[in-house]
């Protein structure tokens, strides 16, 4: 799925052609991965205004993704948040993904960034189901990837910077070049921590479980489930599982803001359940489809209409 060309793009404060949104070759970022970024939706509601989905939370991760890597962004949240919504109007999107993106630009060469300029750039395009609407529908077929998900003291992962997502790369195309979907990563003893983009949850007899936050981000669709479920009074335990215990779930679903909320109808060729999204991912993926659409009154502060 490409980026759509909308118009305009966010850089450095200012409203620019889309054509125009260029860098340097030297720019920092680019030659060593330190950079930090977001995937934000925003939709189309009930009442045929847009809203964008938790913003003030992924601004604010946004901003925790610099503070852990170090690197001092110049804009504060209302900033960032204001520019979001001034750019999807500006661009006359109805529904949008929406990319802020935190970058060390061009000036010293060589490992420390020294003083050169902290950029931040916002895209925003119409973007569909990240792993198609087929995926949403009836589920997608996952592989448990042969890359670890990478040590927490090297790469910190609670943090959106850049050069982590390396490690998904090499397991989605992994994955995908064997005809897979999605590839869904160990940690470092081996048990699950999440996909390529999403997190991860499972359904045994009547009860969901997903990975604890130690090697993994911490998304706001996996605490969008957290506190769907406790509303439905749904057991769900944070806690590790191994890759056998996948293969005999009842049902398995991934949260991305993204992915939304992706039934997984089968892995590494086993069937999962009965091949088909189950009844417990079902009626959570519908009350999330309402909510983000404004038609759930009971959680109306996920959203915020431009
Ligand atoms: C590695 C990884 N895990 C999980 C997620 C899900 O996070 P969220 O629900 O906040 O989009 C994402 C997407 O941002 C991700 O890139």
């Amino acid at each position: 799925m490409s980026s759509e060309n909308p118009g305009l793009i966010w850089l450095d404060g200012k409203l620019i052609p889309w054509a125009d949104a260029n860098v340097h070759v030297l720019t920092h970022s680019l030659h060593y991965g330190l950079g930090v970024f977001e995937g934000i939706r925003a939709y189309k509601c009930e009442n045929g205004k847009t809203a964008v989905l938790l913003l003030n939370e992924h601004v604010q991760r946004l901003i925790n993704s610099c503070h852990i890597a170090g690197i001092k962004l110049p804009y504060t949240n209302n900033e960032v948040s204001e520019a979001i919504k001034l750019l999807i109007k500006e661009n006359g999107l109805e529904e949008a993904y929406i990319r802020p993106l935190v970058f060390i630009g061009d000036g010293a060469m060589g490992i420390h960034p020294k003083d050169n300029p902290i950029r931040l750039t916002i895209a925003a395009w119409s973007w569909g189901a990240y792993l198609g609407d087929d995926g949403l529908d009836k589920g997608i077929r996952a592989k448990v990837s042969s890359y670890t998900r990478m040590g927490v003291n090297s790469f910190m992962t609670k943090a959106k910077i850049c050069g982590n997502y390396v490690n998904s790369i090499q397991a989605k195309i992994e994955a995908t070049s064997m005809g897979f979907d999605e590839a869904l990563l160990l940690d470092s003893e081996g048990y699950l921590a999440e996909g390529s983009g999403e997190n991860i949850f499972i359904v045994r007899e009547g009860k969901l479980k997903t990975p604890p936050l130690t090697s993994i981000l911490e998304g706001f669709t996996r605490n969008c489930i957290l506190q769907l479920a406790e509303d439905k009074n749904i057991t769900v335990e944070q806690q590790r599982f191994t890759r056998d215990e996948l293969y005999i779930a009842d049902e398995v679903f991934l949260t991305g803001t993204a992915a939304e909320i992706t039934p997984v109808r089968e892995i590494d060729f086993r069937t999962i359940g009965t091949g088909k999204p189950g009844p417990i991912t079902k009626e959570l993926q519908s009350t999330y489809f309402d909510i983000i659409r404004g038609k759930n009154d009971k959680y109306s502060d996920w959203i915020e209409y431009l």
